[in-house]
């Protein structure tokens, strides 16, 4: 690789740990020694910390254990001396309230155990939402050289001869199921086809999106990100990251020498192209911000009013992300983009540039990769909108709503917190029709806690029997990745927060209107003032422990949700023992 020249093996940091001439140096040696090494086999090679998240719990996980052998081998192959580290698992499904309350968790425990150990270069592996987000947040602030490895998408779902997307088909059955077009015996083999092997979610939700993005960003090996988890394509990719680290390491080459704005532009393009998960909008905000880069919403609607959508995946398309593998994969999506779009002559940690990365990249499916001159959608799936009810702004992903939504207005029907909507949403007195808009608040940052994936509100029950599936909702939740619908989301500041939201009154006038990018609340500013002087802010839940911290950092939507005193420029010293 061309760039920073090689390091001597004095010259890496782990040398501070095992080659001085000091007790600590010596002590480090006896307990290598106990490990079972032998000198050569370690010393004056880089150590490469290979994080894992793998646990029983993490189905989208499940194969790490063994894949972080492949890495090891790799690492082995190339010189390199690896130790894997259990780290944290987000697991999507299971954690609550909800795994983005422990994004910022992991971020620190990654940026800690990589700045705390005689780590010269890592291997971080995970994909399941927040895992990537969470890993290279906490790599990014460490800045040592690192490589991602994505834990890959499941094989597509299947059933009675129809493929099926995780998330995106759970919720559409369910709702059959609600409408009382399927019964117990439809919902048990449901639950055998709609995952069926390791891996995360392969549908176009936060996994796939994030793992496209960690590619797009220059900090995986050409190609990882579509990888699915049990093609045995997948441990040789994991094995070539091994290689590949141990030459940064060498090099020194750190993250923030690929983490560039140019960088994170390609990123916030990729993600758009895809037709990705919202979530996207706040995991790379505070990505950005940990390498020291402002970005902000405003960059994601530019870019999203001129970035066309070409990846034909659930929930905004039709295929799943084995198909997008089968059809030229994340290479194939950005060498369509080319010139135009990305900025191709970036470094990645696999090649000298972009352009080199991506040579050669074929698609072979049009129907499923689509031709710039024939898009899924000419304008990137999410808009920014702004108004008096979200005055730091508030996201849709218009590209999975009903077209005849998007200018809408309608009495707003509202719900104070999720469990009161959940008891509350079919009960007739609340005279809810097809034009009402649904308003949940405390479900931001603060009031979820965590902004749980709350967004896309249930339909009524009677609504559904109609043929309703969908209508307009606001909230300050977030929405899983793999979901669909009208959905109004991150609107900042908070309800909890004395946000705009907190002040909405059944049967107010809600307007949405996509094309102007507005979210409006049609009650005049005198009024709005008496009511915000009524409005008691909430007593906070957590009397002590990660949750109090958590209250008393984290920031607004807008912002990417990060902790103040992680996301701030400032020093942190070299923690060398001597
Ligand atoms: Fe892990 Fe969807 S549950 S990615
Ligand atoms: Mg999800």
């Amino acid at each position: 690789m061309s760039g920073p020249a090689r390091l001597k093996p004095e010259e890496l940091r782990s040398h501070q740990w095992y080659g001085t001439d000091g007790l600590r140096s010596f002590s480090h040696r006896a307990r290598t020694r106990q490990l079972g090494y032998l000198p050569e086999e370690h010393l004056g090679k880089p150590v490469i910390a290979v994080l894992n998240t793998w646990s029983d719990i993490n189905p989208c996980h499940q194969h790490l254990r063994e894949r972080a052998e492949a890495v090891k081998r790799g690492v082995w192959q190339a010189g390199g001396f690896p130790l894997e580290f259990p780290v944290s698992t987000l697991s999507e499904t299971y954690q609550k309230p909800t795994p983005m309350l422990y994004r910022n968790l992991l971020a620190m425990e990654t940026e800690e155990l990589l700045h705390s150990y005689p780590v010269d270069g890592a291997v971080l592996m995970g994909g399941c939402d927040k895992t990537t987000p969470a890993l290279l947040m906490g790599a990014a602030s460490a800045d040592l050289p690192a490589v991602f490895v994505p834990a890959g998408p499941m094989l597509r779902g299947h059933w009675r001869g129809q493929t099926l997307g995780s998330g995106t088909d759970m919720w559409k059955y369910w709702d059959d199921k609600r409408a009382g077009l399927i019964g117990e015996c439809e919902l048990a083999e449901l639950e055998c086809g709609l995952a069926r092997s390791p891996g995360h979610c392969m549908t176009m939700g936060t996994a796939s999106t994030m793992t496209a993005v960690a590619e797009a960003l220059g900090v995986t090996m050409p190609g990882a990100s579509s990888i699915p988890a049990v093609d045995s394509g997948h441990s040789r990719m994991a094995a070539a990251a091994g290689r590949r680290i141990v030459e940064l390491a060498w090099r020194g080459a750190a993250l923030s020498r690929f983490l560039s704005p140019e960088a994170y532009e390609d990123a916030v393009t990729t993600a758009l192209a895809l037709g990705g998960s919202t979530n996207a909008v706040i995991h790379l905000i505070a990505m950005a911000g940990r390498s020291g880069i402002g970005l902000t919403l405003e960059d994601f609607d530019r870019i999203a009013r001129r970035v066309p959508v070409l990846a034909d995946i659930r929930p905004g398309g039709s295929y799943l992300m084995e198909d997008f593998h089968y059809a030229g994969g994340l290479p194939g999506l950005l060498a369509r983009l080319g010139e135009e779009y990305l900025h191709l002559d970036r470094p990645t940690v696999a090649r000298d540039s972009l352009r080199e990365q991506l040579a050669g990249a074929l698609v072979h499916d049009d129907t499923v990769i689509r031709p710039l001159s024939d898009p899924l959608c000419a304008e990137g799936g999410v808009a920014v909108l702004r108004g008096n009810l979200a005055p730091d702004g508030a996201v849709i992903k218009h590209v999975a709503a009903d077209p005849g939504l998007l200018r809408h207005t309608g009495p707003a029907v509202v719900f104070d917190d999720y469990r009161t909507m959940q008891a509350t949403i079919n009960d007739p007195s609340l005279g809810i029709t097809a034009d009402s808009v649904l308003v949940l608040r405390g479900s931001g940052p603060l009031g979820g806690p965590g902004m749980p994936e709350y967004g896309m509100l249930p339909i009524p029950d009677h609504l559904l029997k109609e043929g309703v599936r969908d209508m307009v909702r606001l909230s300050d939740a977030r929405m899983s990745g793999t979901s669909y619908g009208a959905c109004v989301l991150h609107i900042a500041p908070e309800s909890h927060a004395g946000g705009p939201l907190a002040l909405v009154r059944n049967g107010d006038r809600v307007t949405l209107d996509v094309s102007a990018r507005v979210l409006r609340l049609e009650v005049d500013d005198a009024e709005l003032e008496r009511r915000r002087a009524a409005w008691q802010r909430p007593p906070s839940r957590y009397g002590r422990g990660y949750g109090a911290l958590y209250e008393q950092h984290i920031t607004q939507a807008d912002t990417g949700c990060d902790f103040g005193f992680l996301s701030r420029p400032g020093e942190v010293p070299e923690p060398y023992a001597g």
